[in-house]
């Protein structure tokens, strides 16, 4: 997939402009200290380079298909130092044509800003899990790239077509319910996910002021002529959350501004991973097809050999996913494709967006 303009991309990266991609988003001197420390070797490795070009480009040709699957893979942290900081290289080298792409469409300043740096809070989710430099989950990192997953206030706003996307919700309505409830429910109908970081401002006035400016800002970023939903997929919606919470908390408060949908499904060890961000739960937090899952298995050393068939699988999941279908229809089908992403959340929940 990478051509060698790619790889050269990559080999052109200089110590600089990392340090000046991440000082932007704020990740700390000691952190940045350790992603450059690893660069000279990673740049010399044929593998890595080559790699790191092919999702590069992927990023790049993608920014602006929502319809494109997201790879939800697992982290390469069993591959390596190099491994472990892979995604920080990613994020140095597309974070200015991202931060072009959002401002282009209209995207404010203060919104660009808040979007990238989440970057240090999913180093300190690797922290925390791992206890060591990382990003994670590292696939997380592949919408905001791509452009189409901003933070505005507390909460991140992901783009997706019904059905189309990956990450839209699932379970949906069938679509025979779908059509008879209408524009904005159908499959292929424009949407918004609504996604809830580790620690954010849950309290009324936070979401209150978050909405708002979230109505204002989508708006004009992502036009549409209809009736659009915002979706949010959670533990956090989970009914059950009633009979333990104070009527009072954040949480049973933020449920009540959403309608529950009647199916769900079962996955505590998802829920736990994030409440209690367990080592381990986050790269296979998400469901992953057979053939990803047995080249895991096949690679828990971290041996040469092992490094190897890691960075071939990984490869090889990258170089089957699907590419940008310039010109595809989008509307009234589900062209769901890949990996499908069961989010890990007990209820969905929509309300209405905008019209
Ligand atoms: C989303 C989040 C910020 C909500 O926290 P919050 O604003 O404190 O929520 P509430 O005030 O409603 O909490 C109600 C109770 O649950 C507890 N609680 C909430 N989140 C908790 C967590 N992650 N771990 C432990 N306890 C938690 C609170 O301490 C509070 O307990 P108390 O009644 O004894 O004081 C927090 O849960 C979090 O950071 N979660 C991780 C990210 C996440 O799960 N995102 C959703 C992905 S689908």
């Amino acid at each position: 997939m990478a051509s060698k303009d790619d790889e050269q991309r990559v080999r052109d990266l200089t110590e600089r402009d990392i340090k000046r991609t991440l000082r932007d988003v704020r990740i700390p001197d000691v952190v940045i200290g350790r992603v450059l420390a690893q660069w000279p070797e990673f740049r010399a490795d044929d593998e890595w380079v080559s790699l790191l070009a092919s999702l590069v480009a992927w990023v790049d040709q993608c920014r602006g298909d929502v319809d494109v699957p997201i790879p939800i893979w697992d982290d390469l942290d069993d591959a390596g130092e190099s491994g472990r900081i892979f995604y920080f290289y990613l994020f140095a080298i597309c974070y200015d044509l991202a931060c072009g792409f959002l401002s282009d469409g209209g995207c404010p300043s203060d919104v660009i800003d808040s979007t990238m740096t989440v970057v240090p809070r999913h180093v300190q989710i690797h922290e925390r899990k791992r206890g060591s430099v990382g990003f994670e989950p590292g696939w997380w990192l592949l919408p905001i790239l791509r452009g189409e997953m901003v933070q505005v206030g507390s909460l991140q706003f992901h783009r997706v077509n019904l059905g189309v996307g990956n990450l839209s919700p699932e379970p949906w309505y069938s679509i025979e319910e779908s059509l008879e409830r209408g524009v904005g429910f159908r499959r292929g109908d424009p949407s918004v996910g609504i996604h809830i970081p580790y620690g954010a401002a849950l309290a009324p006035h936070d979401l209150d002021a978050t909405f708002a400016r979230a109505r204002e800002v989508l708006s004009a970023m992502w036009r549409v002529n209809q009736r659009r939903l915002a979706t949010c997929q959670s533990w956090l919606l989970d009914a059950q959350l009633t009979d333990f919470l104070d009527p009072a908390s954040n949480i049973v408060q933020f449920q009540r501004r959403f309608n529950l949908l009647d199916d769900w499904y079962d996955n505590d060890e998802e829920t736990i991973g994030f409440i209690f961000q367990k080592s381990g739960s986050g790269g296979r937090i998400y469901h992953a097809t057979r053939r990803c899952s047995e080249v895991s298995s096949t690679c828990s050393s971290a041996g040469p050999l092992a490094r190897a068939a890691r960075l071939d699988g990984f490869r090889r999941q990258l170089m089957a996913w699907p590419p940008p279908i310039h010109g595809a229809s989008t509307t009234g089908r589900n062209s769901r494709q890949g990996p499908m992403a069961s989010l890990y959340c007990l209820a969905i929940v929509l309300t209405i967006w905008s019209r």
